[in-house]
């Protein structure tokens, strides 16, 4: 009689991966052993890295090596310090979920998988500015904001999209300064959030972004200062209220809402005219907008009143 036998590896064909999105050996090595335990779910995402560059928004200097932007981060959430990147190891990166609720038609509740599959993904090399006078230049792979809230359609009487951060104690030690009002939270104006522009992030050098960095998921507004573009985030929501920001509960008067890159207006306690390149450590002038004026500066001509720099 004919027995038929599997041999232990053997897998229905409607369960094989396709090739083409499967890691090459060169990113399965760069994405490390212990993310490809994640499993065939993971591999299919990383098929979609790295993305086609969009030349659109040259960043005019240089790229920034990826060893700095990976070791020097701010994450309060691991520690009020920049070497935050081995604790940030520790954050899983899968399954994650994020919500996407409020004042839309679709609510909707993403696994980060389907999300990925579902954007349309590119690389932007956009430059980060942060309020501390350092500064970056990093290929990220995302998606436009504006995509999302095509699919989650936002009502008329939405005014602000408000981002939030994962609150994870067992592996997040900085959760334990208390006097920090977490979770952090960032936001936007619905004009903004639809800009060009905007972008959510899911990669970093033609790889899946590192947990340090913000992964899987954070967003990013080059035009304003890097406390704006909240990291690992769980949920988008939109609203008519405007938010009180994280850094705003806490020093309002040194951080704003709109936080808008301006080398003429200062810090209270420090010079915004110059910025440091990470890696180099050469100072350039800052630039009005971060040097993305053509794209932005119609967002503000009827806000004269507000206090858009700082
Ligand atoms: N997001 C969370 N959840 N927690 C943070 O502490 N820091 C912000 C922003 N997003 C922060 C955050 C600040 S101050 C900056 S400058 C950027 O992340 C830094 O991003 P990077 O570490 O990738 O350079």
């Amino acid at each position: 009689m004919h027995i038929l036998k599997f041999r232990r590896f053997s897998l229905p064909e409607s369960q094989v991966t396709p090739e083409a999105l499967v890691f090459s050996p060169r990113q399965a090595m760069a994405l490390g052993a212990g993310m490809l335990a994640a499993g065939p779910a993971l591999a299919q995402q990383a098929g979609l890295l790295p993305a086609m560059r969009n030349t659109r928004y040259a960043p005019g200097r240089a790229i920034t090596a990826e060893r700095e932007v990976t070791t020097y981060n701010n994450f309060y959430e691991f520690g009020s310090h920049k070497t935050i990147s081995a604790a940030a190891q520790r954050m899983p990166q899968r399954p994650w979920t994020v919500k996407v609720e409020g004042m839309v038609e679709s609510p909707r509740e993403y696994g980060i998988e389907d999300l990925l599959r579902r954007m349309p993904m590119e690389e932007r090399v956009y430059r980060l500015r942060c309020v501390e006078a350092w500064a970056m230049v990093v290929p990220w792979t995302g998606f436009q904001f504006s995509a999302l809230m095509a699919e989650v359609k936002p009502l008329s009487s939405a005014r602000y999209v408000v981002f939030q951060t994962a609150v994870l104690p067992s592996v997040m030690p900085g959760l334990r300064q208390t006097w920090y009002p977490w979770p952090y939270t960032e936001g936007c104006t619905i004009a903004e959030a639809a800009n060009e522009l905007s972008f959510m992030v899911v990669g970093a050098y033609g790889k899946l972004l590192p947990p340090q960095n913000g992964g899987p998921i954070r967003f990013h507004q080059p035009w304003k200062y890097g406390f704006k573009a909240g990291k690992s985030l769980v949920t988008i929501r939109f609203t008519n209220q405007r938010p009180v920001t994280f850094w705003e509960k806490l020093q309002p008067q040194e951080y704003g809402f709109w936080a808008n890159v301006n080398p003429a207006v200062n810090h209270p306690r420090w010079s915004q005219a110059q910025e440091r390149m990470l890696g180099s450590g050469e100072s350039v002038p800052t630039l009005l907008f971060n040097g993305y004026g053509e794209f932005v500066a119609d967002l503000y001509t009827n806000l004269q009143n507000e206090r858009l720099w700082a």
